[in-house]
């Protein structure tokens, strides 16, 4: 497993920085995420989500929810009966709630406060579960990945969207520069936590992307699992079944 990064390297836990960390950027968060992408990020996110088309998945549990946007994406274009979204950052949830109300989608989109280790559901629950750019936050990927998976019905499909590295020249040197020195700066321009936007590459270049992380898919007892490049690398989504 690779090195332990933190957003604060305090003695707080990562689980507690990382909760902290997103409780500090939740207002500006939806703002600098499209911001920074480019609006990107939204066909990245439909990408993952046509993933589950064919199962047609009536209840999904999208772990790492934050403010909500995979979920909302997930709502309109797979129309299950129910979402539900977790997460550790009550400040992410706060907003996630607030979207929830303005969009009138109260009995379709509920969230909760909870950890990807130790998710407060029952086994075999969901048809799906979704997990957007929270993966490399978790502070054990295995336990988190093993929990996805305790949850999920037999058959049911997991699927994870995260940035990965390019390994192709220009893409990986453009990118490289563009996540190490101007997003640190965006982010240290309007949001309030100047760490958040330099904890952003130095996660990613330590996450198991990959095959490491189909490698550790599988070990949370995950089988038919793919990867599946976008934009060069820049993002990869994961998908496995129970
Ligand atoms: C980059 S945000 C992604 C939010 C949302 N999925 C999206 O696509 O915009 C990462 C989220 O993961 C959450 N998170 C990190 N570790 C977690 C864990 N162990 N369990 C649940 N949520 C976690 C953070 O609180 C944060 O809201």
């Amino acid at each position: 497993m690779s090195k332990t990064v933190t957003p604060y390297q305090n003695q707080a836990t990562k689980k507690e920085q990382v909760a902290d960390m997103f409780n500090n950027i939740s207002k500006t968060y939806d703002f600098l995420n499209h911001f920074m992408s480019l609006g990107i990020d939204i066909i990245w996110r439909k990408k993952a989500i046509n993933e589950l088309k064919k199962d047609q998945p009536k209840l999904i549990l999208d772990v790492a929810t934050g403010t909500g946007d995979f979920a909302f994406e997930a709502l309109k274009i797979l129309k299950p009966q129910k979402i539900v979204g977790a997460d550790i950052s009550a400040g992410m949830l706060d907003v996630a709630k607030q979207k929830i109300a303005k969009r009138g989608l109260g009995d379709k989109f509920e969230v909760k406060l909870g950890d990807s280790e130790k998710l407060p559901f029952e086994a075999n629950e969901f048809d799906a579960v979704t997990v957007a750019y929270g993966v490399r936050n978790f502070e054990n990927l295995e336990k988190g990945l093993t929990d996805i998976n305790r949850v999920l019905k037999p058959g049911g499909k997991a699927v994870v969207l995260e940035f990965s590295k390019p390994k192709a020249f220009p893409i990986k040197q453009l990118y490289n520069f563009y996540f190490n020195y101007i997003t640190p700066g965006i982010g240290k321009l309007f949001s309030k936590d100047s760490r958040a936007y330099t904890y952003l590459p130095e996660s990613v270049a330590a996450f198991p992307d990959g095959e490491a992380f189909r490698a550790i898919m599988h070990k949370a007892g995950f089988k038919d699992t793919k990867v599946r490049p976008l934009a060069f690398g820049i993002c990869s989504i994961y998908t496995g079944i129970k």
